[in-house]
């Protein structure tokens, strides 16, 4: 007889964003006559730049010719993409990344969820509290993470590592040693980013430890600090302990053509096992490589027109975050991020949960955020707006608050 996986059993709830789409959409179809302005999930709403869609016409157009059709894409992404990134996000900024050390992907959400696959299931997890859900909830699928306390909202069996106010949102070493640590910078839900010293703490940490780090670095475009670590690869020793994803949702607006990579450098290694090998291995049986058209398109961005055209588009996100920031300080909230990255995380009013706060701003607002509470027990009395919507509704959006 069959029998389900049933670590999927132990799941609270359905997964945030889909909870918080339904609870709004119920809302938007019992008030028909209400604007409703989304602020929540990180979705993008700017088009795709120009360099791209051109890059996207021709691919199709190859597509449409015998000689210049394309079937299966290579497992590990096609050369011209991965020689573009290491080129432009890593060996320009001085890091020592090849191109046959990046492995192409649909995106960072399904890379940063499968990834765990190739550690043992006995791999005790530390996660940053508040953290983007993912990391917890595929821990969860595969079994690693004990069993749940409904009161706390936590997992027996992984290390929390809060990040409040009193760290700037970045996380101190724990004190029970995890075998792999989830670091996110520029931070969701936060909006936080760590400094070169902090991370630099963190790979020696990995390094002594034996532990592995699973570096997300999706919203990285959005650092305006000049001091700010790109790349976990720009800290000395972290071709030993680190796994570093990107996506192309945030910076290129691609969260509807679905593309990203994984950098897993060769001397990284566990237990003398390379894991980029196990890495290429799970690529090559479980994924047939990201689409040629899309790919073409992800090659376009690293193009000159493509950079100067996403630039100009990741200024129209950041003006929206300084918007927000400076609005809601000026509205008496204590906010922080906005500065490195399209995420603003704010206190609710005295009294009230994060989902409280929700209801009301949805009810007497009719804005969409993200409860601080859905990322982790930390993010409780917090909340968190994105820097994604149109500069129009992000206007209306805050002067609506502002007027509560
Ligand atoms: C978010 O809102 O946290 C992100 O958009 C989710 C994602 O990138 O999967």
């Amino acid at each position: 007889m069959a029998k389900v996986n049933d670590n999927y059993l132990k799941l609270p709830g359905s997964y945030l964003f889909s909870t918080i789409g339904k609870k709004v959409n119920a809302y938007a179809a019992a008030n028909p006559d209400k604007k409703i302005i989304r602020l929540g999930i990180g979705d993008v709403t700017q088009p795709l730049v120009p360099a791209v869609i051109s890059a996207l016409h021709g691919a199709v157009d190859e597509m449409a010719d015998a000689a210049s059709f394309r079937g299966y894409a290579p497992d590990l992404g096609y050369d011209f993409l991965r020689d573009a990134i290491a080129r432009c996000d890593y060996q320009a900024r001085g890091c020592e990344i090849s191109a046959d050390e990046i492995f192409i992907s649909d995106g960072a959400k399904c890379d940063s969820g499968n990834i765990q696959e190739i550690f043992s299931v006995d791999n005790k997890i530390a996660v940053c509290d508040p953290v983007y859900p993912v990391y917890v909830d595929t821990n969860v699928m595969a079994g690693r993470t004990g069993t749940y306390d409904p009161e706390k909202e936590t997992w027996s069996d992984v290390i929390y590592m809060p990040c409040t106010a009193e760290n700037d949102f970045a996380p101190m070493l724990p004190e029970k040693t995890p075998d792999l640590i989830y670091l996110c910078f520029p931070n969701n839900p936060t909006g936080a980013m760590i400094t070169r010293s902090r991370l630099q703490e963190w790979v020696d940490y990995a390094n002594k430890t034996g532990a592995v780090i699973i570096y997300d670095a999706a919203y990285e475009a959005y650092i305006s600090e000049a001091d700010k670590p790109h790349s976990i690869y720009e800290c000395e020793g972290a071709r030993t302990c680190a796994i570093e994803l990107h996506s192309f949702s945030k910076n290129a607006g691609f969260t509807g053509v679905r593309l990203g990579y994984t950098v897993v450098p060769k001397e990284l290694q566990v237990g003398g096992v390379a894991l980029h090998g196990l890495w290429a291995r799970r690529h090559g049986t479980k994924y047939n490589g990201a689409p040629y058209i899309v790919q073409r398109a992800g090659e376009a961005v690293y193009s000159e027109a493509g950079q100067a055209q996403i630039k100009e588009q990741i200024a129209y996100y950041k003006n929206n975050a300084t918007y927000i920031l400076e609005g809601l300080k000026a509205a008496g909230y204590s906010v922080s991020g906005g500065v490195n990255a399209p995420y603003i995380w704010l206190k609710a009013p005295e009294g009230m949960t994060s989902w409280e706060f929700f209801d009301y701003l949805l009810e007497k607002a009719n804005v969409v955020g993200t409860p601080g509470s859905g990322f982790g027990p930390s993010g409780e009395t917090y909340f968190r707006l994105t820097a994604f919507g149109s500069y129009e509704n992000t206007v209306e959006a805050i002067e609506r608050i502002r007027k509560l």
